[in-house]
């Protein structure tokens, strides 16, 4: 993103989910490096003590937005140089219902991608945010080909067909599902307004958290040993 003593203590960067596990981390590493950071954040309460780990408060301002909420990053974004989109919900739980395909797209999937397309929506409006970083996941690849064979390196064109994702309905299979639908529905959202977006497949994470939680990556990685 340029050179980084030109840039520095000059540029802004609006993080969604700035108290989740990832955006916690991406608000301090950003503050450290010298920008102004725009945190976006639901609970005002859950930042309390988030704010004293991130140093450099000095250039940080809080917004409370909601992906669910039409025009709810509108504030957050303005003025924004760039935009990294790490906001997602977490619910993938489903109860047995009739339909199942029709209740996931109704309540998993469209608010999702309703989510993801009112954060690019105010990147328009802003007209100042000229790259935006969606977080993808790893889960959405697959290591094994058509025929069954591993795939000695796995990379972005390993993606995993959202047909085959419906058919087999493997574990998480919801959450991939969201996640594909969500960066597919962005691409083309850029692609028709003319907005510079990337997709970051990010791996599994485990490490320090600032959240006072475990965050939930963490509760799986962990979940051989701890059952
Ligand atoms: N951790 C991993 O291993 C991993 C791997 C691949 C991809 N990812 C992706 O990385 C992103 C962050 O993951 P994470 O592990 O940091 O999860 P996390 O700790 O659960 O953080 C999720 C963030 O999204 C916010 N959020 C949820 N629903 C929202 C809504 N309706 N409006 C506004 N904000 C909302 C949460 O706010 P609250 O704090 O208020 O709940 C939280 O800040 C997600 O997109 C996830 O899919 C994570």
């Amino acid at each position: 993103m340029g050179d980084r003593n030109e840039i520095k203590g000059k540029k802004t960067y609006c993080v969604t989910g700035a108290t989740g596990y990832i955006g916690s981390w991406l608000v301090k590493s950003l503050l450290e490096k010298g920008y102004r950071v725009h945190a976006t954040l639901r609970n005002q309460e859950k930042a309390s003590n988030l704010v004293k780990l991130w140093q450099g408060r000095d250039r940080l301002s809080l917004f409370r937005a909601d992906l669910q909420e039409d025009g709810s990053f509108d504030d957050a974004v303005r003025g924004c140089d760039g935009v990294f989109h790490v906001a997602a919900s977490m619910e993938f739980g489903v109860p047995p219902a009739p339909n199942l395909d029709s209740y996931v797209e109704e309540e998993v999937i469209d608010p999702a991608i309703r989510g993801t397309l009112n954060v690019l929506k105010a990147c328009v409006k802003s007209n100042t945010v000229r790259k935006i970083v969606f977080t993808s996941s790893i889960s959405t690849l697959t290591a094994k080909d058509s025929s069954g064979g591993w795939i000695p390196i796995v990379d972005e064109s390993c993606q995993t067909p959202v047909h085959h994702v419906l058919k087999t309905k493997a574990s998480g299979w919801v959450y991939v599902l969201s996640k594909l639908l969500t960066e597919e529905a962005a691409f083309r959202f850029a692609e028709e307004n003319g907005i510079d977006l990337i997709s970051v497949i990010t791996t599994t994470v485990a490490g320090p958290f600032l959240t006072p939680t475990v965050p939930a990556s963490i509760q799986v990685l962990l979940s051989p040993i701890t059952g």
